[in-house]
């Protein structure tokens, strides 16, 4: 697979940082989370030639950077979308619809909980009470709560977001 001029460059950017990192760090395996950290920061997730990296400039085995990034949930090892969609499964929402506002986002996104769009624009997730009861049923969309939301809002819900991703999606909408 061929990378585009932009997508290598930022990659080498990527690894340049990472390489900044790991010059931090280098032959102290005492460090390996906070490397495994500010590696996330920089990826924004843990690939697996991040981790290999990582490994031998901190001369631990590999086997032991993919136990600690699999053990620790704050450590994700595939990309996230670049605006996170959480829908809360509480009881006061859930009771109100949260499960089939669920199903609905799933089957419009074409992803189930956990994963997120080709596009890279939304991750999927769950969570129980956002403490938000008296608004239910919630969605947040990067924090930002969606009060008394329905499987109707889905559509433009969608729409807005992608559309600020995309400046031409934008301006076609004005017309
Ligand atoms: S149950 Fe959804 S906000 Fe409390």
């Amino acid at each position: 697979m061929t990378m585009c001029n932009s997508c290598q460059q930022d990659a080498e950017e990527k690894y340049a940082e990472l390489k900044k990192v790991l010059t931090k760090y280098h032959n102290d395996p005492e460090s390996l989370i906070v490397a495994l950290h500010e590696a996330q920061l920089i990826f924004g997730y843990l690939p697996r030639d991040v981790q290999i990296h990582i490994a031998e400039a901190l001369n631990v085995p590999i086997s032991e950077v993919y136990g600690v990034v699999t053990f620790y949930s704050l450590f994700s090892t595939v990309p996230k979308g670049r605006n996170k969609i959480t829908v809360c499964m509480g009881t006061a929402c859930y009771v109100k619809g949260a499960g089939d506002i669920l199903e609905a986002l799933k089957e419009n996104l074409k992803i189930d909980v956990g994963e997120t769009t080709e596009d890279g624009v939304f991750t999927l997730e769950s969570a129980r009470c956002v403490g938000a009861c008296s608004l239910a049923p919630v969605v947040m969309v990067n924090g930002e709560v969606h009060s008394e939301f329905t499987a109707q809002d889905i559509p433009e819900l969608i729409r807005g977001y992608r559309a600020a991703q995309d400046p031409a999606e934008k301006r076609s909408d004005l017309h």
